[in-house]
């Protein structure tokens, strides 16, 4: 939920939605479990190898189910991929939030990179996974190693827009949430994790977070094999996907 003070940034159209909008849960702690899990995981632990690409809006809900996702299967069988490493190093362009720089633009990622790996993960082989630092806009020479895991799970708002990587996923899930949700989990997101002003997250959002997810994000929805809810309990959408990577054969890449 926004704080109270969060308030006073919005526009009109999303202060007056604020009141229509749909009752956001508290978030979610509980770790999942139930059969779905146990059929997956003994696949998984058979060599059933699996890529799950979990795509949507900002604040939408994905890291939050990507991440439940690799605690269920644990790291032995799983591992997380998350499309923010993949930022072009755009430090020395970067001239405000809500600049000439837009970060929610397709071409601000480095996709065939991320294709590279995916596909490396997909065969067993291990990546070095890039470091970004949303501070200074720097992709920085550090890496981190990743092992690969039989379950791939990949977290991005862009994942299934590029041609590259979407074909990649056995699963590939799309986490639906109405826009003044999003922006209100985004606001405190970015002012409490990132160390952005409320204005410059308002101005962001306004001028490329929701264009490009109207042009982008929205229309990825199409080659998603299941959408889920951002704001229905975790445990149900989890259920969902857990059904998917059961019955997915997976794809010969
Ligand atoms: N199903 C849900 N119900 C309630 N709150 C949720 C749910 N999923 C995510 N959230 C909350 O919404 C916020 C944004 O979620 P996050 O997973 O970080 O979104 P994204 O990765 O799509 O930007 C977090 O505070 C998270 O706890
Ligand atoms: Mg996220």
């Amino acid at each position: 939920m926004a704080s109270r003070s969060g308030l006073r940034y919005w526009p009109r159209v999303l202060a007056a939605s604020l009141n229509a909008r749909p009752e956001v849960a508290a978030p979610p702690d509980v770790t999942f479990e139930d059969e779905g899990v146990g059929r997956c995981r003994a696949l998984l632990a058979a060599g059933h190898r699996v890529m799950v690409g979990v795509a949507g809006g900002s604040g939408s809900g994905k890291t939050t189910l990507a991440q439940e996702l690799v605690q269920v299967f644990g790291d032995e069988l799983s591992c997380l991929v998350m499309q923010d490493s993949f930022y072009v190093d755009q430090s020395a362009r970067f001239d405000g939030d809500g600049g000439s720089v837009n970060f929610d633009h397709p071409s601000s990622l480095d996709f065939e990179l991320l294709e590279g790996q995916l596909r490396a993960l997909r065969h067993g082989v291990s990546v070095e996974v890039p470091h970004y630092d949303f501070a200074t806009h720097r992709r920085l020479s550090r890496t981190t190693p990743l092992q690969a895991r039989p379950l791939v799970v990949v977290d991005g708002t862009l994942i299934l827009d590029s041609a590259l990587v979407r074909p990649l996923f056995d699963v590939a899930v799309f986490v639906e949430c109405a826009e003044a949700v999003r922006f209100s989990r985004r606001l405190e997101r970015d002012v409490r994790e990132r160390g952005r002003t409320p204005a410059g997250v308002h101005k962001q959002f306004h001028l490329q977070v929701k264009p490009m997810h109207d042009e982008f994000v929205e229309p990825s929805k199409r080659h998603a094999h299941l959408c889920v809810a951002g704001t229905e309990a975790l445990a149900t959408s989890m259920h969902r996907v857990l059904e998917q990577v059961a019955a997915r054969q997976p794809a010969s890449l």
